[in-house]
C-alpha cells in the first residue's frame, strides 16, 4: 500500500501524485531525476508493523536505517516512535540527529571499529548486536577503559537458507554474518567473565526481501531452542532481536508476500510463551513502496534488434536493477489512455556500462523525448546505494507530505563535486 496514484493533474491529464503533489510541476521545480518519498507511506508501514505487535507490550522496532538514511525520512519515522538499527557512526549520528534517544539505537554488522565503538558508549545505545569473539574482545577493552558497560546480543547464524537473492541472504553457515550456533553457549559464558560486557539478548536476521514465511519458522524455532538452552545454564536473555527482512511486492503479476500481520502471527507461534522483549530491524518493509524514482525520458533510439528508452536516471542513482536483477515496476507519469499498446523496451541509463540499466525488455507504451518515468518500490537501498559514477551529480530527494514538499537533500551542484578534492600541490606552479 502506497500514497503514489493517478490523479487529475495541473494540465488535466491523469498525472501520477505523491499524495496531492503533481510530479510533472515537482519535476518542473526540482529537475530530473529525483527520489520522491511520502510521509504518509512512511508512516503507515511503521505503524502497521508495530501495530502487529501491539499484543506484546515493550516491543521495539527499529527500523533499519541502511534502507534509507534520509534526515527527513528517519525524523518522521522517529516523531512516531521508532528506535533505529544501525550499522555505523555515521547511521547513529543520523539516528541521534532526528532526536531518537540512545536506548531506542541498536548496532549491528561484523566490522565495527573501537572508536565507533567508543561514539556508541557514549551515545548509551540500547545494545550492540555482536558478530564474532574478536569483536566481542574488543568492545570489551573499549567499554571497560571508558569505565561504561555494553549491553550485548550475539548475532547468530541458524545456516537457513532465506530463499532470497543470493546476495542478500545472510543466515547460511558461508555468509560473513553472525556466529554458529553450536558456539554461542561458550561465547556467552566467556562474555559474562569480561568486563564491560553484560550478555542480555540474542539476535538474528538472515536475509533481505524473503517472502516466504517459512525460513523465519525454521529459523525462530532454533532460536527459541537456544534461547531455553542458555537460559538453562543461568544466562539472563532479556530480549531477542529477531531483524528485518520481511519481502514486499514489487511486482503487481506476482502473488503478494506476507503481510506484516502474518509475519507478527508466526512470531507469536515462534516465541510460544518465552517470556521476552521483542525487538525488530525492518527496512524494507518500511521504505521500500515508499518512495519512488522519476526521470525524464532523453531519446528514443530504435535499433534493427530493440528499442532503447534513454533516460536521465542510471545504475549510479538506483543500483538494484543490475546489481540483483531486481524488478521496479515502471509507470509512465501521465496516465496512458486505456487503449494505449504497449512495446518492449530497454529502458537505459546515460553510464558508460552494459550493466547500466533500469528494466530490460520491459513492455510500455511508447513513450517520446521528453516524457516523465517513474520507477516504483524505489524508497529502500535506492538513494543510499547511489553513487557519483561517471562523475553524474548525486541525485536529489523529495519528501512530500499532502501538499507540501521539502527537497530533504538538494542536488549538489557541479562545483562542491569538485571542491570536495584537491590537486596535489606538486602541480601547483
Ligand atoms: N538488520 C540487519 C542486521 C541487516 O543486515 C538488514 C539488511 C536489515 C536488518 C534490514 O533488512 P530489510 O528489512 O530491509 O530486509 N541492498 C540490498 C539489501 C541489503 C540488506 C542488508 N541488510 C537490496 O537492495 O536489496
Amino acid at each position: 500500500m502506497h500514497h503514489f496514484a493517478y490523479r487529475r493533474g495541473v494540465s488535466q491529464a491523469n498525472v501520477l501524485h505523491a499524495e496531492q503533489v503533481d510530479l510533472c510541476a515537482l519535476a518542473a521545480e526540482v529537475g530530473t531525476p529525483f527520489y520522491c518519498y511520502s510521509t504518509a507511506t512512511f508512516e503507515r508501514h511503521l505503524d502497521v508493523f508495530a501495530d502487529a505487535f501491539a499484543a506484546r507490550p515493550g516491543t521495539l522496532v527499529c527500523y533499519s536505517i541502511k534502507a534509507n538514511s534520509n534526515l527527513g525520512v528517519l525524523a518522521t519515522l522517529a516523531r512516531r516512535g521508532a528506535g533505529m538499527d544501525v550499522v555505523s557512526e555515521g547511521e547513529i549520528r543520523r539516528a541521534l540527529a532526528v532526536g531518537v534517544p540512545g536506548e531506542r539505537i541498536a548496532f549491528s554488522g561484523v566490522g565495527k571499529t573501537k572508536d565507533e565503538m567508543a561514539f556508541a558508549l557514549d551515545a548509551g545505545i540500547f545494545a550492540f548486536n555482536v558478530e564474532s569473539e574478536p569483536e566481542l574482545r574488543a568492545l570489551s577493552q573499549v567499554a571497560s577503559a571508558m569505565g561504561k558497560t555494553a549491553r550485548i546480543a550475539f548475532r547468530v547464524n541458524p545456516d537457513v537458507d532465506a530463499g532470497t537473492h543470493h546476495k542478500i541472504s545472510t543466515g547460511k553457515a558461508e555468509n560473513k554474518f553472525g556466529i554458529a550456533f553450536e558456539l554461542a553457549p561458550s561465547l556467552y559464558r566467556q562474555a559474562t567473565q569480561l568486563p564491560g560486557i553484560v550478555p542480555s539478548g540474542i539476535h538474528m536476521h538472515i536475509g533481505s526481501q524473503i517472502t516466504d514465511l517459512t525460513p523465519f519458522r525454521n529459523a525462530f524455532a532454533l532460536l527459541k531452542e537456544l534461547v531455553e538452552t542458555l537460559r538453562s545454564s543461568g544466562l539472563r536473555i532479556e530480549f531477542v532481536n529477531l531483524g528485518g527482512g520481511l519481502g514486499i511486492p514489487y511486482r503487481s503479476d506476482e502473488p503478494a508476500p506476507p503481510l506484516p500481520a502474518d509475519y507478527a502471527r508466526l512470531v507469536n507461534e515462534a516465541m510460544g510463551d518465552l517470556n521476552v522483549r521483542l525487538l525488530f530491524e525492518p527496512g524494507r518493509m518500511i521504505a521500500g513502496n515508499a518512495g519512488i524514482l522519476v526521470s525524464r525520458v532523453l531519446y528514443v533510439k530504435t535499433a534493427p534488434e530493440k528499442t532503447f528508452t534513454i533516460v536521465d536516471a542510471a545504475m549510479n542513482d538506483l543500483i538494484r536493477p543490475t546489481l540483483y536483477e531486481a524488478y521496479h515496476q515502471i509507470l509512465p507519469v501521465i496516465e496512458p489512455g486505456p487503449d494505449t499498446e504497449s512495446r518492449f523496451t530497454d529502458v537505459v541509463g546515460p553510464v558508460c556500462e552494459t550493466g547500466d540499466y533500469l528494466a530490460l525488455a520491459r513492455p510500455l507504451p511508447a513513450l517520446n523525448a521528453g516524457d516523465l518515468i517513474a520507477v516504483m518500490t524505489a524508497g529502500a537501498y535506492g538513494a543510499v546505494q547511489a553513487s557519483q559514477y561517471n562523475s553524474r551529480l548525486l541525485v536529489p530527494e523529495v519528501l512530500v507530505s499532502g501538499e507540501q514538499y521539502c527537497v530533504t537533500r538538494p542536488r549538489p551542484s557541479y562545483e562542491s563535486m569538485l571542491a570536495a578534492e584537491r590537486v596535489p600541490d606538486w602541480f601547483q606552479g
